[in-house]
């Protein structure tokens, strides 16, 4: 299965929250691949603590090299072997791979693609598909080049036949919402963009859910007044409405607030729930969208 993480603006927790859908598939057994093609801001090794290649790896080893035709492979970091969190690598066991293919160091986004890009791009996800379970395509934010390089990729027929899924993930605010309805359902949003490139729109849509992440909740706000309470409680309803139309029922699921993430991007180990540095839902939340991706009910037409 090939999943493409995709946001419309930068900051929605895309990130992050796709290495911790990878770690939870990976601890369930799954082998996984962790493609970074955020080709602007490489810094998928960070999210994984691997400080050597935290911003991406040197001398055409990512990526954006093998894409751009400058190397015929990329180099793929054993996440438990190279990270330097102890815990992260003593979570072996009978874990499946969890295998990063970094970006490259001072990496920027694409200009443009031409056919040669995405050939080698279909024959990159063809191989990563064939050796594992679960591959996640971090995509750089908005509409992107690397958006349109995967549209196309997957339009050729050689991808035709394979499980791929998109997640577009955005925060819960007004902005957000907008926007994320935008990306998809936008004028040069990634349905239009795909039927252009050959995609049946109706299929792509179908294999398109939402996520949400770093939803506040407005109770737990403990020390404001009670204006401010029903001022968040008003909004939080607005939200609901906007989200109803511009969304919908196309949610995978969501994310809660998570402190610990607000102050470090990572990976959250069951570990820190034990010592009570991250929130139990934080880790169930993960957990859910990692089950759900891979449920094929929760891909059942809407
Ligand atoms: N559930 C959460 N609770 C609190 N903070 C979160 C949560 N999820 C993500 N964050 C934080 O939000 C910030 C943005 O997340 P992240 O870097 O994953 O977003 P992104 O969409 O990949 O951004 P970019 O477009 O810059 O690549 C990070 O500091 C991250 O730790
Ligand atoms: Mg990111």
């Amino acid at each position: 299965m090939i999943v493409f993480a995709t946001s419309d603006k930068g900051g929605t927790g895309r990130s992050v929250t796709s290495c911790n859908i990878g770690y939870r598939l990976s601890v369930q057994g799954r082998s996984v691949a962790y493609l970074d093609f955020d080709f602007g801001s490489p810094t998928a090794g960070a999210l994984f603590e691997i400080g050597e290649v935290g911003q991406g790896v040197s001398e055409n080893q990512g990526v954006h090299s093998y894409l751009l035709g400058d190397a015929t492979s990329i180099r793929q970091v054993d996440v438990r072997v190279r990270t330097d969190r102890a815990e992260l690598k003593k979570t072996r066991g009978k874990a499946g791979d969890l295998i990063l293919f970094p970006g490259d160091e001072g990496g920027a986004e694409l200009k443009a693609v031409d056919n040669d890009m995405v050939d080698r791009c279909v024959q990159l996800l063809l191989e990563v598909d064939h050796e594992f379970g679960v591959c996640i395509v971090d995509l750089s934010a908005g509409r992107s080049m690397a958006m349109e390089l995967a549209l196309r990729a997957t339009a050729r027929s050689q991808l035709l036949a394979r499980t791929v899924r998109w997640l577009v993930f955005y925060r819960w605010t007004r902005q957000h919402i907008l926007a994320a309805n935008g990306l998809v359902h936008g004028q040069y949003g990634l349905l239009t963009s795909g039927k252009e490139v050959g995609h049946d729109k109706d299929r792509l849509l179908d294999n398109l859910r939402f996520v949400r992440t770093a939803v506040p909740d407005p109770s737990s706000i403990k020390s404001g007044t009670g204006a401010q309470a029903a001022w968040l409680h008003e909004q939080d309803v607005q939200l609901k409405r906007l989200s109803s139309t511009k969304i919908g029922a196309d949610v995978l699921g969501e994310t809660p607030v998570e402190p610990m993430l607000q102050w470090r991007e990572q990976v959250v180990l069951d570990v820190d729930v034990r010592r009570q540095i991250a929130s139990p839902a934080i880790v169930d939340a993960f957990t859910r969208l990692a089950d759900q991706l891979i449920d094929p009910r929760a891909w059942a037409k809407i």
